[in-house]
């Protein structure tokens, strides 16, 4: 197994390093990676002639366009054409070269806006999407279909996993593109830095969200890699979620901040609640290790060592 040559889409993004980082501690030599300035996955034929020539047995696909809800609503095009094509892409590609192994990750926007929490891999496509992500939801929609068409119609030993929102190191940390988690995390660190100013955070503070340590998600998709599951599709999470107002409170306190927390309630909240049922993936014999404060200490440790890297991207 560790001799299997293995290729990760998207090494250089948050969940592709930290997959990187998890098999080569794992002691996996045989990685195969390139940058999308070296590899646009979004080209068909490009694509195609890296797998003729390098013909991958396992394929990780962690590559694809990502970004926060004001990314989202302000790029609808974008978020849908790029992911559609990147997945199509390389779903296509690795089952014409024969790939005995593909792990598509795509995440838990895919469920209805209003279903049932917490959230089953049977709810998908039972109900409208939430709008301002639908574009990225249904790009990955698509590509847990064509996981699903390859096991049923060529016995594909290929599987969706569906994480739930992750953080850690090497996330995205830009204001204007990064995550809920990231961007306060940002935020709280530039106030105590400022003499512990106000933070300003988006809508209510009721909204509840579910959050998984990346290098956790990393840990599952070995799991995946390294055994054969019985299901096509399956949800990656802690199964517990928290407000979005308890989740500022733990991040203020992990980033040493003292000043105050303003709500400012004309921005929008998302979804109500987006908690994931992992029972079928514990069933399988995979559950989380890293609890969320511990994660979000290691993420702010990251962030400190790399804090002036970070300012100075500008997206
Ligand atoms: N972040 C989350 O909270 C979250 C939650 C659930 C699921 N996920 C899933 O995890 C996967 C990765 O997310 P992430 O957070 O790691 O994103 P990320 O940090 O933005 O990384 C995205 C990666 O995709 C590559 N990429 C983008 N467009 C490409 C193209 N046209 N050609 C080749 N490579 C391209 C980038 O390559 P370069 O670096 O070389 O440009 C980058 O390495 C996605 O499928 C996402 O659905 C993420």
């Amino acid at each position: 197994m560790k001799n299997k040559k293995i290729y990760i889409a998207g090494h250089r993004g948050m969940v592709g390093s930290a997959i990187k980082h998890k098999l080569e501690q794992e002691g996996y030599k045989n990685l195969v990676f390139r940058t999308s300035a070296e590899l646009n996955l979004t080209n068909q034929q490009s694509t195609d002639e890296f797998f003729a020539s390098e013909t991958p047995d396992i394929v990780i696909i962690a590559a694809a366009r990502v970004g926060g809800i004001l990314a989202n609503d302000k790029y609808p095009y974008p978020f849908l054409y790029d992911n559609l094509q990147i997945q199509n892409n390389l779903i296509n590609a690795s089952h014409k070269q024969n790939a005995e192994k593909v792990i598509f990750l795509g995440s838990s926007c895919i469920y209805p806006k209003l279903a049932d929490q917490p959230l089953k891999e049977e709810y998908l496509l039972t109900g409208p999407l939430e709008p301002t992500n639908q574009w990225y939801a249904v790009a990955k929609i698509a590509g847990i279909k064509l996981i699903e068409a390859l096991r049923r119609q060529h016995n594909r030993n290929y599987v969706s996993l569906m994480p739930t929102n992750l953080y850690g190191p090497r996330d995205n940390f830009d204001l204007e593109t990064s995550h809920v988690l990231p961007a306060m995390i940002r935020k709280f660190d530039d106030a105590r830095e400022n003499g512990h100013t106000p933070v300003p955070l988006w809508g209510s503070g009721k909204p509840m969200r579910e959050f998984l340590y990346v290098e956790d998600l990393a840990d599952a998709v070995l799991f995946a890699m390294e055994n054969n599951l019985e299901q096509s599709l399956y949800n990656i999470g802690t199964g517990k979620d928290i407000t979005i107002k308890e989740l500022a409170e733990t991040v203020q306190k992990i980033t040493g901040h003292e000043g105050e927390i303003t709500w400012d309630s004309s921005k929008p909240d998302g979804t109500p609640r987006k908690l994931m049922d992992v029972s079928r993936m514990k069933n399988e014999g995979w559950s989380y290790s890293t609890d969320l404060e511990e994660g979000i200490r290691n993420t702010y440790r990251w962030f400190l060592e790399h804090r002036e890297s970070i300012k100075e991207v500008k997206m």
